[in-house]
């Protein structure tokens, strides 16, 4: 069974899903999220600056709690954790991710829609999952009947969530967090517009409470 502590889940409702597009953003995106109450923060390995920002995020943002995603095999889970990240998000599963975490004492969520799949994660003992594309596998009704058959389970929905629905996921006893790419438009980064990305943070980060 897996012992790692999920309990950096419960800091912030909201878990920003971020893909680096130039990699002098790091460091003011991160820090515009954290001002904004948003502290768990998933670099995605989605562009080649990935864990770069990961290791400048670490070193230089104070109150950010640095994870990666997109993570879809041991190697990238051993290079990101190397790079810094504080946990590991996966949109899907495999022995290999299992494996490689429970070496480990790092948190990883792997991705799971189906109850086969809720089930292999179970086995290999992990009990926090991700729901991802959580709007096309049925949302936050699916995950509320997982809550029957799967009462030990949590689950954090990713993909489609937005200010709108989230609330709607939040409400679940079996939802931890949710995950999203909405709290970082490309252009607010691209423009530099820190003060936005920490308003939409602060929006973000009053969900569930
Ligand atoms: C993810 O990787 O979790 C999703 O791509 C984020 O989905 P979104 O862009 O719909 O929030």
């Amino acid at each position: 069974m897996n012992s790692v502590s999920y309990a950096f889940l419960d800091s912030a409702p909201v878990i920003p899903v971020i893909a680096i597009q130039k990699l002098e953003h790091a460091v003011p995106l991160a820090e515009a999220l954290v001002a904004g109450g948003i502290v768990n923060l998933e670099v995605t390995l989605r562009t080649e600056h990935g864990l770069k920002a990961i290791t400048l995020i670490r070193d230089q943002v104070k109150g950010a709690n640095v994870g990666v995603g997109t993570v879809c095999n041991a190697t990238e889970f051993d290079t990101a954790v190397d790079a810094g990240a504080n946990f590991v998000v996966s949109p899907g599963q495999s022995d290999a991710l299992f494996e490689r975490a429970l070496l480990t004492n790092i948190p990883l969520l792997p991705g799971a829609v189906t109850a086969t799949e809720v089930m292999t994660a179970m086995e290999a003992g992990f009990n926090v999952l991700k729901f991802f594309p959580a709007s096309t596998s049925g949302g936050a009704p699916a995950i509320k009947a997982f809550a029957g058959p799967f009462a030990d389970l949590q689950f954090v929905p990713t993909g489609g969530v937005n200010l709108d629905n989230a609330g709607s996921y939040l409400s679940l006893s079996n939802v931890r967090a949710v995950g999203g790419s909405w709290l970082t438009p490309a252009a607010a980064i691209q423009n530099g517009q820190w003060e936005h990305i920490t308003q939409l943070a602060r929006e973000a980060s009053q969900l569930g409470a």
